[in-house]
């Protein structure tokens, strides 16, 4: 069992929480910090904690609390991580890990300097759709994995601070790519260098200084690509979609908008339908369990069974570093509009590792390019002579 602080009452922090003590869980939030006493005392109420404080640190060193879970703006994170620290509590950080790679590299020296355990929490890389497509991807059934793009859009996030730069750390690109980056880069794989980033974005409907749509590619170290779109400016809810292409598959992938669940109402009765929905009349797209298509459930489940088992989850704060260095180097290119190279001062992951080759054998005599059975029943095969280079058709 453990006995969690919440740093945070407001959107994610009720998500998190909702999730943490639902289903009959044997954990429990034991302490809350809100900066305001009314939204510390209302949490305490709405779920039961004893404990309500309108300081983060004595949240922190409250000595019933086992795991620090921070559901605070981005540009709280770190303060939050160093007391962590200092009271050698573990802790959990919601996305994005930093506002930038330096900020993120900073956190993660320093739990592993006080020796703490740290979780990532990067739900979108939890959810049970993700979690089945990951394990194909594993065994094998795609192949190579050559393409892996990731879309979160919405008509924008619910508070104040998202909107400025200082606080939030950057637009679209941070707040929502940080999900799509970790998911393609997943695909890929977590130990294959993410090396370039191309980017645009653009400020296209809000009256704000950061970045309101934006897409982008990440070219990996093997010579997959992985690709990002977000966007604060779309109209229809929450999009949330992922594609993957290899050699041998497909995979694609809509944890929100179409989820098998659609609905019509003239209104009556109107209520809440799903996170960033538009509308509650006309035709409709409900989530049936929003904690668990999101992947909150999951995710807090492999958080305290590596906390319990003395291993890493998986998602670290070396794996919000990373993800905070190819956005980083996003935002660069968007300025730039070049390709960027993804700085990372700390990388864990395999070295050196050659680019795809693209040929497919056949035969002693040749590589396949393609085979095909046409409307008019031949069987045809395209092949490439392995010493003249010449590109021949057979029919069968
Ligand atoms: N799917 C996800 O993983 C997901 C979704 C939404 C938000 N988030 C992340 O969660 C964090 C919080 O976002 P949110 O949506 O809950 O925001 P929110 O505005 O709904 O809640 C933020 C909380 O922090 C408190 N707060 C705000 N400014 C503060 C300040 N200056 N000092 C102390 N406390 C302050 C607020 O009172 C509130 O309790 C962000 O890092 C955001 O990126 C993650």
């Amino acid at each position: 069992m453990q006995r969690i602080a919440m740093l945070g009452s407001g959107f994610i922090g009720r998500f998190y929480a909702d999730s943490l003590q639902g289903q009959r869980s044997r954990d429990k939030i034991v302490s809350i910090y809100s900066r305001r006493e009314e939204s510390a005392k209302k949490f305490a109420e709405d779920y039961q904690v004893d404990h309500w404080t309108t300081d983060m640190e004595t949240s922190i060193a409250h000595p019933d609390v086992t795991v620090v879970c921070i559901s605070l703006p981005n540009n709280l994170h770190e303060a939050a991580v160093n007391l962590c620290c200092k009271h050698k509590k573990a802790v959990i950080c919601t996305k994005p890990l930093g506002r930038n790679a330096e900020e993120a590299k900073r956190m993660l020296e320093a739990v592993e300097k006080a020796g703490i355990f740290h979780g990532y929490l990067e739900d979108l890389v939890y959810t049970p759709k993700f979690l089945k497509a990951l394990q194909s991807v594993k065994s094998g059934a795609l192949g190579r994995i050559l393409w892996a793009k990731s879309r979160e859009t919405h008509p924008g996030p619910h508070s104040e601070w998202f909107w400025d730069k200082e606080q939030a750390g950057g637009g679209c690109i941070l707040d929502l790519g940080c999900h799509c980056v970790e998911i393609a880069r997943s695909f890929i794989g977590k130990d294959i260098k993410p090396v370039e980033v191309m980017c645009w974005a653009d400020t296209q409907v809000k009256p704000i200084d950061a970045e309101d749509h934006a897409i982008g590619l990440v070219k990996y170290e093997n010579g997959a690509i992985g690709q990002f779109e977000v966007s604060w400016t779309f109209r229809g809810g929450l999009d949330l979609r992922d594609e993957v292409m290899g050699s041998e598959g497909t995979i694609w992938l809509n944890s929100f908008l179409r989820t098998g669940f659609d609905m019509f109402t003239t209104g009556k009765g109107a209520e809440y339908v799903a996170e960033k929905a538009e509308s509650n009349t006309g035709w409709l797209f409900p989530v049936g369990d929003e904690l668990n298509e999101l992947g909150y459930n999951h995710m807090f489940a492999d958080m305290f069974r590596a906390m319990e088992e003395g291993r890493e989850p998986a998602e670290s704060f070396y794996d919000g570093y990373v993800v905070n260095a190819v956005l980083d180097a996003a935002y660069r290119s968007a300025a730039s509009k070049q390709w960027e190279p993804v700085k990372l001062d700390v990388w864990r992951g395999q070295e050196g590792v050659e680019k795809m080759r693209p040929q497919t054998d056949y035969n002693e005599q040749y590589y396949l390019i393609k085979e095909e059975t046409t409307h008019y029943g031949a069987k045809k095969l395209i092949l490439k002579d392995k010493k003249t280079g010449q590109i021949v058709e057979q029919t069968i």
